[in-house]
């Protein structure tokens, strides 16, 4: 079931959206040649705990820390650790936050120091394809209609989307209904409705779409073809005055 919200509980949302775009700025402003991932996730638990909100991917199924911390060929779920990141590297930054008890959800992928041109283009295009499939965030639309115009836009770049994992339902819990898949045919799937607040997230390859889960800890997605792989996310309030991006990069880009 799709749980629609009100105005005040998206204003809630906004509120919790906020500190995790705080957050990630926070460890953002950390990143640099030789810190470990497992550094940088306890900079960002703590700046989260500061605020009073609870970093809800600690706990989740298992998952044993704050951050999805994501190096080069990662495409998602990298469990912080013993990972000194270095220059020209690739790091997405995933985290959830509940505070008050409203949820958001939101990720970034950072250069570390320099990166090559190829990575940057990456990173511009999974971007951009966020954006664009936020475009199709309006009432009356379809969840096909996001997917379609967030594949469009890699295929025509060269890169692929992956396809076992997706956006989501969020707000009163991390997943919710309906998924948000990154590919898809336009006018199909759930119709858009006022009250809806989705996490778009487009996970994008710069080889192919294959990926593979660690067996060791069961959560490491990895390319099968060991190339980059980028990933940008916001929560999203479907309004009648159009998608309201409820997370931001703003302060993110700042640094
Ligand atoms: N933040 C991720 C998402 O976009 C998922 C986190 S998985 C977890 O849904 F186990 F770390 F919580
Ligand atoms: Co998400």
């Amino acid at each position: 079931m799709i749980l629609l919200k009100t105005k005040e509980e998206i204003e809630k949302i906004r509120i919790s959206a906020n500190l995790l775009s705080r957050t990630i700025a926070e460890v953002g402003r950390h990143i640099r040649p030789g810190v470990t991932t497992a550094y940088l996730d306890k900079i960002g638990d703590q700046f989260i705990r500061d605020n009073g909100g609870i970093p809800l991917c600690k706990g989740y199924e298992g998952f044993p820390s704050a951050f999805c911390m994501s190096v080069n060929d990662v495409v998602v779920h990298g469990i912080p650790g013993d990972i000194f990141i270095k220059e020209g590297d690739n790091l997405s930054v995933d985290c959830v936050v509940e505070l008050n008890g409203f949820v958001s959800d939101s990720c970034y992928t950072f250069a570390v120091g320099e990166i090559s041109e190829d990575l940057k283009r990456l990173h511009r295009v999974t971007k951009e394809a966020l954006y664009i499939g936020i475009e199709q965030c309006k009432v009356g639309n379809r969840i096909g209609d996001i997917g379609h115009a967030v594949q469009q836009h890699c295929e025509k770049n060269g890169y692929s989307v992956v396809r076992e994992l997706c956006g989501h339902g969020v707000g009163f819990k991390m997943h919710e209904s309906p998924n948000v898949p990154n590919y898809g045919v336009r006018g199909t799937g759930p119709l858009l409705k006022e009250g809806m607040v989705i996490a778009v997230e487009p996970m994008v390859c710069m080889g192919s779409k294959n990926v593979k889960f660690s067996s060791e800890d069961g959560w490491t997605c990895r390319t099968k073809d060991g190339k980059p792989a980028a990933h940008f996310e916001h929560t999203i309030a479907i309004t009648k005055e159009g998608p309201q991006i409820l997370t931001s990069f703003e302060e993110i880009e700042n640094i």
